[in-house]
């Protein structure tokens, strides 16, 4: 009987379905399903029948040693990768379009080629003349990066296979690479998959550090680099709004080190810029003295880095007041919000709410919900906050500020650029005592820093802000029936 080898795979995550639909049901994308042939994706000679092998099996303890690094020359990727590409491991650069990845894998390779080490770039994607042109653009045509201009992984590997052993293969894209054990078309999720497993097991056989770059393909076009992140050893992510000039790497997954390092460069006319002090970077325009910003002092990874909040609360003319958030989740402003409104008395039923992070930074953690508190009223009440202070505390609920991790470090980088105070959570303060000589406002409740900053508000006595003595406002007070 003819089974029917015809399946629509989605192209965005790799979920497989019997006939076609408009949603993947595993990921939640539209259009895109494709049809493909999955029958070879498993090569006839590993399908044959052969009598298995005995192996023996190990115990848990035994001598083990600390992978092998191999450095990128950049500070900022090595942070990222936890210290280097690791010998035999598999790394998958993500990324959207012109983002850069071909200029921090170009950068890279060429550095570690002029270090002496046996490097190879494979572009599927542009022609060796293009390549050339960039590396000549950022200043490194002397480097001896072996170059090719390749898509088919049966011809890499055995090209590969002759001469020393690379110590990092970089191919750029794996979407246009294809190999002849399967027959779907180049960057159908089958083949990613198929040429993505021929290479893997090329670097584990070898010893080889191979870079997989893969573009984030909103329209399924060609396969994401989703249907590839189980397969390998790490998972970067090359990040940036594209009117910025930062761009972030983040590690997404890491068998061989930290997965909450990020690494800050900066896109230049001449290729990427190392960060090595984003405080700076992230705070350099700062709008001084102008209602609605507050500088939070946050942790990424192991490393402190100081940004700069900016809410903006005007009256609306909807029915539904707008909430928009950039670089912050959606979710926690509300809440934020939520708690401002139940038990601070803020009433912002009225107000549109936006909030952005300045910089085109993401920022991740709960310890953003007091700058973000901060930086709402300052921007409600036309106060601005004292420019000389840095923002952290998790806000519960309950309007609770909550203690978060790491206080030193926050200080001591705030204290670094300057800053001459803190608002932080009371439950923190015998872990910052004696710290950075920074004057410490420990608060414990989301309405002592609301009435904090009504009371600056009032004390400037402009007219956008009417003079008030209570501690809490009138205008702040729950419209009392
Ligand atoms: P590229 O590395 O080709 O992106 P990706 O491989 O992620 O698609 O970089 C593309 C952008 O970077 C392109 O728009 C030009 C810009 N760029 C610079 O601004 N300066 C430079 O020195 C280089 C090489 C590129
Ligand atoms: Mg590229």
């Amino acid at each position: 009987m003819a089974k029917n080898t015809l399946s629509f795979v989605c192209q965005n995550c790799g979920a497989a379905y019997n006939r076609w639909q408009g949603k993947c049901e595993s990921c939640g994308e539209w259009n895109t399903l494709a049809e493909e042939d999955t029958t070879g994706s498993i090569p006839v000679s590993i399908r044959s029948k052969r009598k298995g092998r005995t192996f023996a099996l190990e115990s848990l303890a035994g001598k083990t040693q600390d992978a092998p690094r191999l450095s990128s020359g950049m500070t900022e990727l090595d942070r990222v990768t936890g210290g280097g590409f690791v010998r035999g491991s598999v790394l998958l650069v993500g990324g959207d379009p012109g983002i850069g990845k071909s200029t921090l894998l170009t950068q890279a390779t060429s550095l570690m080629a002029r270090a002496g080490h046996r490097i190879v770039y494979i572009s599927g994607e542009e022609a060796i003349a293009q390549v050339r042109l960039r590396a000549e653009r950022l200043g490194l045509s002397d480097a001896p990066v072996q170059l090719a201009a390749e898509t088919s992984v049966e011809d890499i590997v055995s090209t590969l296979s002759e001469g020393a052993v690379p110590r990092l293969i970089v191919i750029d894209s794996i979407q246009t690479m294809w190999t002849d054990t399967v027959e779907s078309a180049p960057g159908t999720v089958t083949q990613v998959r198929a040429s993505a497993q021929a290479l893997i097991r090329f670097a584990k056989k070898t010893g080889a550090a191979i870079i997989l770059v893969g573009h984030v393909t909103k329209d399924g076009q060609i396969a994401g680099p989703r249907v590839v992140e189980h397969m390998v050893d790490a998972v970067l992510s090359f990040e940036g709004e594209g009117s910025q000039q930062f761009r972030i790497l983040r590690a997404v997954k890491n068998r061989f080190g930290p997965t909450d390092e990020i690494g800050v460069f900066e896109m230049t006319g001449l290729g990427l810029r190392e960060v090595t002090n984003p405080s700076e970077l992230f705070l350099s325009e700062r709008d001084l003295g102008t209602p609605g910003t507050a500088v939070f002092a946050g942790i990424e990874g192991t490393r402190p880095l100081l940004v700069e909040l900016q809410a903006l609360v005007a009256p609306t003319s909807l029915g539904t007041p707008r909430r928009a958030v950039v670089g912050w989740d959606p979710s926690r402003l509300s809440m934020v919000l939520a708690v401002l409104e139940a038990h601070c008395g803020v009433k912002l039923s009225g107000h549109d709410v936006y909030l952005n992070v300045a910089g085109g930074l993401r920022i991740h953690e709960p310890a953003a919900d007091l700058a973000a508190a901060a930086a709402l009223v300052s921007s409600l009440v036309n106060a601005q906050l004292p420019t000389d202070a840095v923002y952290f505390g998790e806000i519960s609920l309950s309007g609770v500020v909550r203690p978060v991790a790491q206080t030193p470090a926050r200080l001591k980088e705030a204290a670094k650029l300057g800053f001459q105070r803190a608002v932080l959570p009371e439950s923190a303060r015998g872990e910052a005592s004696g710290d950075a000589g920074l004057t410490l406002n420990a608060i414990n409740s989301l309405t002592t820093l609301v009435a904090e900053i009504a009371a600056r508000g009032s004390r400037r006595g402009d007219s956008s802000a009417p003079a008030e003595k209570n501690a809490t406002p009138a205008r702040f007070r729950r419209g009392e029936g």
